[in-house]
């Protein structure tokens, strides 16, 4: 019997869609309004990034965001959807130590922000807490490649897997599948490499700066936007809110100075 509710995507419609061939869309979302314009417009998973912490909250990377933030933020982009999946990453901070830790983690974000997987950054290492994670019931997302809560260990933003690094990428990818992940992100790697994955594995593979044959693409919303001022060169702006914003404000706060604002059309008598 239907509870009235509105059916969200699933793992499962996901893989069938690497079954058909049929690529898909993955966006940042950080709060309600942006999380009910991509829903609406029917983008099938949304991501509360931990780039929230560059997008949103003005720091300098992701490394100082807390599962606090993460889970209020989760909230907001569930509250703000109905029909896309919703995937909240582990803070730095929030698996590394212990699968325990892991789990207690994804279970906060589970009960408290109702999301419907986490993503975890890392190949082998982390293994372990994908494993307790499924164990669990709770669906898992790898991230491979250039892992930014690893930044200051990878030496700065970096593409990763040229040369004898590939081996490596692509070992921990498959290593990944082996314990159970639904999907892949592989961030800032070599085209060929990322098209040799997508070719070698069974389960979805979401590039980011990681050319044209992946399975699906995922993008910072802001970059996409135009709202990013020093984007990143694998991101491509399909608008310039920015510009659009600033002239917004500009006009608006003339026409306060010049008491043009409000109008009559905005006055109550
Ligand atoms: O935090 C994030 O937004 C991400 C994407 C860049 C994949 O991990």
């Amino acid at each position: 019997m239907s509870n009235g509710q509105t059916r969200r995507v699933s793992i499962t419609d996901l893989a069938a869609k690497k079954i058909r061939r049929e690529k898909w869309a993955m966006i940042t979302s950080y709060e309600e309004m942006t999380a009910s314009i991509f829903d609406n417009a029917g983008i099938p998973v949304l991501l509360v990034g931990d780039s929230a912490g560059n997008n949103f909250l003005g720091e300098e990377n992701t490394i100082p965001v807390t599962l606090e933030q993460m889970i209020m933020l989760s909230r907001a982009v569930v509250r703000g959807s109905k029909n896309a999946m919703i995937v909240a990453d582990l803070p730095f901070g929030s698996y590394e130590k212990s699968p325990d830790l892991a789990c207690e983690s994804a279970t906060r974000l589970f009960k408290e922000a109702q999301v419907q997987a986490v993503k975890i950054e890392g190949g082998a290492r982390v293994i372990p807490q994908i494993k307790k994670l499924i164990e669990s019931g709770i669906p898992v997302m790898g991230h491979l490649g250039l892992t930014p809560q690893s930044v200051h260990a990878l030496g700065g933003f970096k593409v990763q897997g040229r040369g004898e690094g590939a081996s490596q990428i692509l070992s921990d990818a498959l290593a990944l599948q082996e314990a159970g992940v639904f999907a892949i992100v592989l961030e800032l790697v070599p085209a060929e490499l990322a098209a040799e994955i997508s070719e070698a594995l069974h389960i979805p593979v979401i590039g980011i700066g990681a050319g044209a044959n992946c399975d699906a693409q995922v993008i910072v919303w802001t970059d996409l936007m135009g709202l990013t001022e020093n984007p990143p060169k694998f991101a491509k702006a399909y608008r310039n809110l920015r510009s659009e914003m600033s002239a917004a404000v500009r006009e608006w706060a003339d026409d306060v100075a010049a008491s043009k604002f409000p109008s009559e059309k905005e006055t109550f008598h």
